[in-house]
């Protein structure tokens, strides 16, 4: 059975269709949910889960990211993943703490990579006129939002989209696609899902 430790920054949904995901004869299993952010709104839903959860404020260590990787990797250490995914966590991490993981860590965006790494995806391909977009899941590399792609879904970009009407639409993709593929990856499967 392989350990899974999810990572959040917020509302956590993504984090809490990979929780749901992760019973019966599934391979893997969560055994920490952590955040940057304590007030997470996440951080209740997974213990409300019966998860283990940690918080480390990133604010306090100001621009010294190794320094709060080096306090959150005490909690991750301490639950033994065998995975990590990157579900909503909004840090960029340092090369030295991707490498540690690298192999073993996923992250879900929300556009269509390589199209619109970063933030504001949705209105970016919105105002690029793009007929769809999607979400991604790739392995993470020390490159932001890049790395070997594990899968993608597309939706339909509508006449009268806003980013959050867009958002809305790709976050339900996102809940298939990264339990879909976390189920592969624990496998051992490295091909691509196209949903
Ligand atoms: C999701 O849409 C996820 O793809 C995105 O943040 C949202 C988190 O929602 N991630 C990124 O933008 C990463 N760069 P959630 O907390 O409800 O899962």
């Amino acid at each position: 059975m392989k350990r899974v430790a999810i990572l959040i920054s917020g509302g956590g949904s993504n984090m809490v269709a990979l929780v749901q995901s992760m019973t019966g004869d599934h391979p893997a299993r969560p055994v920490l949910v952590a955040s940057n952010d304590p007030a997470a709104a996440g951080l209740a839903k997974a213990e409300g889960a019966g998860i283990a959860v940690a918080a480390v404020d990133h604010r306090p260590f100001g621009a010294d990211r190794a320094a709060f990787e080096a306090r959150l990797l005490r909690h991750i250490e301490a639950a033994s993943p065998d995975i990590l995914c990157l579900a909503g966590f909004m840090r960029v991490l340092t090369p030295e703490f991707v490498a540690r993981f690298q192999g073993r860590m996923l992250n879900i965006h929300p556009s269509l990579l390589p199209k619109y790494p970063g933030l504001h995806t949705h209105r970016r391909a919105i105002e690029a006129g793009d007929a769809e977009a999607g979400c991604t899941v790739h392995e993470v590399t020390p490159v932001l939002d890049d790395g070997p792609i594990l899968g993608q879904a597309r939706v339909p970009v509508r006449p009268g989209d806003t980013a959050d009407s867009l958002a809305a639409r790709v976050l339900v993709e996102e809940h298939r696609l990264y339990p879909a593929v976390l189920r592969r990856f624990a496998l051992g499967e490295r091909g691509r899902l196209d949903l």
